[in-house]
């Protein structure tokens, strides 16, 4: 993507001084020019919409929100998503604004982030407070319109028909162990397919056999460890990054000591419609009703 393809996306007298640049050829961009302190003009509301749509991920440097107004930005995009369990569990968090301390080793597998009762969030916000002092902890994002879009057609139509059964290891506070969903959906965003998987998450298929789950499975975690689906994100203090994360994994780069500090915000928003079989009308995509397991909050 260059300037001058971008300049679609940003037409409107808010946006005229926009600077946006493509984090890859795959996913990403940067953008400056936008001061998100401030309340944002409705044409600048719905070029951000259009840029994620486009992006998946943006990265504003040189923000440096307080949780306030990064509570206060993401409002202006959507419901803010609330984590009761967070306050308890992570110190200097209320429900919607997390504070995050992650430590070497946290999160560097490739995943998308869930809601307390094990849905996939759905658009995301990552601010920067105080980074790594030797300078690692780079997080890579992950294009999963890209990995789907790479298997033939023989195989897209397999994994349309796929239930995707994702499993909480890690559980971080969240009520919910297991949930089913279709691997593969339309975005309503966007209308394209995509697939709905986090390769941590992601353990099994119900319509395969062990041996056929593993081979697809096995596919597709190398596909999304390829850096051609990806951008690799170096961060600075006061960087505020903003995903869809039903369209995206991410994964944190263990080569830091040490902690770092960021605020988390996530806002709602309808997950991918399921590919109706032969006969079918499409339906939104939903987890499968299981009674709730009684788990005590834990550290992620
Ligand atoms: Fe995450």
């Amino acid at each position: 993507m260059t300037q001058s393809t971008v300049r679609p996306i940003l037409e409107g007298k808010s946006s005229d001084a926009w600077k946006i640049e493509p984090s890859s050829g795959s996913i990403g961009a940067e953008v400056r020019g936008v001061d998100l302190r401030k309340a944002l003009e409705p044409d600048a509301v719905a070029a951000i919409r259009r840029l994620i749509r486009e992006r998946l991920v943006l990265f504003f440097p040189d923000q440096s929100l307080s949780p306030d107004e990064q509570r206060a930005f993401m409002r202006q995009l959507g419901t803010v998503q609330k984590h009761p369990e967070r306050p308890r569990v992570l110190e200097g968090s209320d429900e919607e604004v997390v504070v995050v301390i992650p430590v070497d080793g946290v999160s560097a597998v490739w995943h998308c982030d869930y809601d307390p009762d094990f849905v996939p969030c759905g658009i995301c916000t990552l601010n920067m407070v105080e980074c790594a002092a030797d300078g690692g902890g780079d997080t890579i994002f992950v294009n999963n319109y890209r990995i789907y879009e790479s298997f033939s057609p023989g195989m897209q139509q397999l994994l349309d028909g796929l239930t995707a059964i994702h499993r909480n290891t890690g559980n971080g506070g969240r009520v919910r162990d297991e949930a089913r969903f279709p691997l593969v959906g339309t975005h309503p965003d966007s209308g394209r397919k995509v697939l709905l998987y986090s390769a941590h998450h992601v353990q099994d298929f119900a319509e395969l056999l062990p041996e056929e789950t593993e081979l697809v499975l096995a596919r597709l975690r190398t596909l999304t460890q390829l850096p051609k689906f990806a951008c690799r994100h170096h961060w600075k203090p006061g960087t505020l990054a903003l995903w869809d994360n039903r369209c995206v994994q991410h994964y944190a780069v263990p080569d830091f000591s040490g902690s770092r500090r960021l605020y988390q915000v996530t806002i709602e928003a309808p997950l991918p419609v399921a590919i109706p079989k032969a006969g079918e009308r499409a339906q939104p995509i939903s987890p499968i009703e299981r009674p709730l397991p009684d788990v005590a909050p834990r550290r992620s």
